[in-house]
This record gives C-alpha cells, structure tokens and sequence, in this order.
C-alpha cells in the first residue's frame, strides 16, 4: 500500500496507533511500527525521564518509523521536546495547543510535524502553521476532544474540500471497513486509539482493557466541556459529574471535583469506580483483547475484502 501517508512516514500500511495517556508506551508503539503501522508513544502521562527511557526502549524493539505525540496542555513540555530532539525523534504528533507553538521548532530540527484538529477552522490554522499533516479528529473518538460535535462522517469531507496536506481520520475507526469508509470519504490514512486500548501491548490497567470488551452501545459520554471536552466511559465517577451539573457546578467546583490524577488511578490504576476512563463510541464494536499486530493485520485483511465488495455494487 503506498499513498501520501505511508511516504510521508515511511511505513507499510496508512494506520497510526493514537498516541494515548496512560495507554501507548513503548511495547505498543513497537509492535504496531513492527507491523507496519505507525506506533506512537503517548507523551501526556509521562514525566520527561520517563518519556526518554520510552523512547529508548521503542528504539531497542524497533527498526522502523515511530512518532511521539505531545499534547501541548503538559506544563514540563520543553523538557518534552528537549528529549524528543536529542534522542532523534523524527515524527512529532502535538495536540490540545496552538500549532504555531512548537512547529517551526520542530521542523527546523527537520521532524515531521502532525497536529490533530477537531474542526476546518482548525485545520486550516494547522496548515498554515506549516505543519506535514493534520489528524482530523471526530465527536465520537475517545479522550479529549472538541467542542463542536462534529462526526468523522462529516469532518473528513469537510476538512479535505479546504486542506491540501494529508489528512489521518480519527474517532470511530476500529476496522478495516471503517478504514476504507474514512479514506473514500478523502481520508490518506486513519489513527486509531479505542481499539489499541484493548491489545496485549497497551499498558492500560486489565480491568479497564475488560471494561472496554464489555462496553456496549450508549457506553460512552462527552462531558466537562466547560474544562477540557472529554469522552469517557459512564462508571460512577462520571454519574458523579452529572450530579453536579444537576445541582448547577461551577468551573471551579468541577475542577475540584476532577482532583488530580483521576485519568491515572481509572485507566492505569484500575479504579474502575472513582478513575477517568477515556475511551471512544467504536468500543461497542470492541469484543477482545488482541496483539497489536493482529490488530493491524486484521484491519488490512479486511480493508482488502471490503474494498472488493463495494467494487461489485
Ligand atoms: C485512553 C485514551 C487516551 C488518549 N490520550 C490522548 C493523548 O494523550 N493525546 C492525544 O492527542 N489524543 C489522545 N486520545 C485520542 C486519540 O489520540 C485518538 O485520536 C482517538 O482515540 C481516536 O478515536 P477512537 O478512540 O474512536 O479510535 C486518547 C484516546 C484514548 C481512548
């Protein structure tokens, strides 16, 4: 398979594995690059020492192309970038920021810049930031998220009639069918973060890996818009939210609500009542838990096959 995405990363398959908190360290990251995918180390849950033996250690275990993803909300982010510098990181994924920040930085180093968007207006923000490419990022997708609503189903063509760069389509992309679904619809590539949650190498807590298997439609909510939008699974810490709303919070009361480390103590913890557990709508379509290369494979298999059975209509 060869298109703009798997040049522009030098990868055999267009599939990025999200960069996820708490989730995509490096045994992920390797084993989806050793695929053929792009693996992506998940900067936003790691101290900066932590964040280098990663990157180490994804080194070790791979020969191919992998990319590390930057939320910008990360206070420690110099030090982030610093690291991603010195140690020759060539794909630089930055999120929840401003795209003029950190790119020119980064591509005066010569990295390849991607910045995930949740709209056009920010896109088109994107593109002139200068960054390589830009994952255009659906409603329904698990984590932080924006505030407008918008589907991947009506985010990709309206992203691909303003933007000249390649688009990676996000939210909701689990199987290959959806793969072709999002590159029909203009996409060169697609990053998937739920399905990833549930492989072997995630370094999500067991139990919230099981969660995942066992969520079903409805499973999932938006919420804290008034904070940082995020979609999460419905457990006792999210009833919680809604009962504050109900009882008219304010920003701040939410704030202290959410506390400190809430994502850690559900996801990597596995305090399935009291912890944020971040994860997509396509979680209803999540039945197991396999290796990230399986994951991988499976979705070509059926990209393939998918493909031929539209070529009959
Ligand atoms: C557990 C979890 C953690 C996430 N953490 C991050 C993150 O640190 N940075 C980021 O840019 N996006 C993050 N996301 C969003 C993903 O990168 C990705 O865009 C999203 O999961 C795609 O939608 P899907 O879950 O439907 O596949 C996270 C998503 C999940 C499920």
């Amino acid at each position: 398979m060869q298109n703009r995405i798997t040049t522009l990363f030098n990868i055999s398959y267009p599939i990025i594995q999200a960069g996820m908190v708490w989730a995509s360290g490096w045994r992920l990251a390797s084993a989806v690059s050793n695929a053929g995918g792009l693996g992506v180390i998940g900067a936003g849950s790691m101290y900066p020492e932590v964040l280098r033996e990663h990157i180490l250690k994804c080194k070790q275990a791979t020969d191919k192309p992998f990319a590390v993803n930057v939320p910008m909300l990360y206070p420690d982010i110099d030090k982030h970038m610093d690291i991603i510098v010195e140690l020759g990181v060539k794909i630089v994924f930055t999120s929840a920021g401003n795209p003029k920040t950190w790119t020119k930085f980064l591509k005066d180093k010569g990295i390849t810049v991607v910045h995930v968007v949740s709209s056009v207006k920010f896109a088109l923000k994107a593109e002139e930031a200068g960054v390589d490419a830009i994952v255009a990022e659906g409603f329904e997708a698990g984590g932080h998220n924006g505030r407008d609503e918008t589907t991947t189903l009506t985010l990709i063509p309206a992203v691909k009639e303003k933007i000249n760069i390649p688009i990676i389509a996000a939210g909701g992309i689990a199987t290959g069918k959806s793969m072709l679904a999002a590159m029909v619809l203009g996409a060169d590539g697609v990053q998937v973060g739920s399905r990833f949650v549930a492989s072997d190498e995630a370094s999500s807590h067991p139990d919230f890996k099981q969660k995942v298997v066992e969520a079903g439609e409805g499973a999932t909510k938006l919420t804290l818009k008034e904070l940082a939008p995020v979609r999460m699974l419905k457990n006792k810490f999210f009833h919680d939210i809604q009962d504050a709303y109900a009882k008219g919070a304010t920003v701040e009361d939410l704030k202290t609500l959410l506390g400190r480390a809430r994502a850690k103590r559900g996801m990597f913890e596995g305090d399935m009542e009291e912890g944020e557990l971040e994860i997509g709508q396509v979680a209803a379509i999540i039945h197991d838990i396999r290796p990230a290369a399986t994951i991988v494979q499976d979705m070509i298999t059926e990209f393939r096959e998918a493909q031929k059975e539209v070529a009959k209509f």
